[in-house]
């Protein structure tokens, strides 16, 4: 099936590791132009090479901070220099915060966890919207959480950054539908990332057990709803951004399609 992808110029960000590597490489299976954000050098460079040996046309790598002032405009400079334009923004980068209840959490890391979870999406968001306005054809791409629809007792600065982006999504694709721009979410749970990887070791630590034990743990008492009894994959979720970004999703704008194996309870 033809997706309409190729040569199509795709900005991911948090594009070295975990989801956003993953991403990138099934949009390179596409032929597309990549555009791979991320504050390490090295291994953008490593999730290029992958990009490329599966079917990238060409490869921009950009290595910085999002976080930093004026980082996002600078961002999208770099790549409508190169490509002329952007057609697809997937904004994939984000923290966790740590594993930690309410009263344990700083306004520090409160605003470290909204500074790039969220304000980069406007600023990345606020900066592509020319192009894709100008060329009546975008498709912006979020990844919110299960946290964002079914919070839990932790982490409630990152389930309060997922939520926001759940409602700025929506407000997005009514603003932008009428010239071409559909903008959608999606939404994973519990996928084995060095994301996750680095909270189970928390989870380890914290009561003397074993990564396997950790996992298991994690799933039994904080996502006991996900049906299918184990850890997504990184490929799970990238399959579902490459068909958001796709002709094949020409009629959908708002949506929150969840990769989830079940977890969130509600219909
Ligand atoms: N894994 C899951 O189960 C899961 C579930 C729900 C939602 N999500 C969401 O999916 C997205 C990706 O998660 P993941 O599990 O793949 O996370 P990950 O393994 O920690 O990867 C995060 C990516 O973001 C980049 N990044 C972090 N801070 C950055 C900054 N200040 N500036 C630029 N890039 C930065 C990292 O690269 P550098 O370190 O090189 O900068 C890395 O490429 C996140 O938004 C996450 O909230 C994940």
């Amino acid at each position: 099936m033809d997706l309409g992808l190729k040569d199509k110029v795709v900005l991911v960000t948090g594009a070295s590791k975990g989801l956003g590597a993953a991403i990138a490489v099934a949009f390179g299976r596409e032929g597309s132009k990549l555009v791979l954000v991320a504050r390490s050098q090295t291994e953008l460079e490593q999730v290029a090479v992958e990009a490329e040996k599966q079917g990238a046309t060409e490869v921009l790598e950009i290595a910085t901070d999002l976080t930093q002032a004026d980082a996002c405009r600078q961002v999208v400079s770099a790549a409508s220099d190169r490509f002329g334009t952007i057609h697809v923004l997937v904004n994939n980068a984000g923290i966790l915060g740590s594993f930690s209840p309410f009263e344990a959490i700083t306004d520090d890391e409160w605003l470290q966890v909204f500074n790039l979870n969220l304000f980069s999406v406007v600023k990345l968001t606020r900066a592509v919207l020319p192009f894709m306005t100008q060329q009546q054809w975008g498709r912006i791409i979020n990844l919110s959480s299960e946290s964002g629809l079914q919070p839990d007792a932790t982490m409630p600065h990152y389930g309060a950054t997922k939520a926001a982006l759940l409602n700025l999504t929506k407000s997005l694709s009514k603003g932008y539908g009428q010239q071409g721009i559909l903008v959608n979410s999606v939404s994973p749970a519990f996928i084995k990332t060095p994301m996750v990887e680095n909270m189970l070791g928390q989870i380890a630590q914290a009561n003397g057990f074993t990564i396997p034990d950790a996992e298991r743990y994690f799933l039994k008492e904080n996502r006991p709803h996900i049906e299918l009894k184990r850890a997504g994959t990184a490929a799970e979720v990238a399959a579902a951004v490459v068909f958001l970004a796709s002709e094949a999703a020409s009629f959908m704008t708002g949506t929150n399609l969840r990769v989830d194996g079940g977890s969130v309870a509600s219909i």
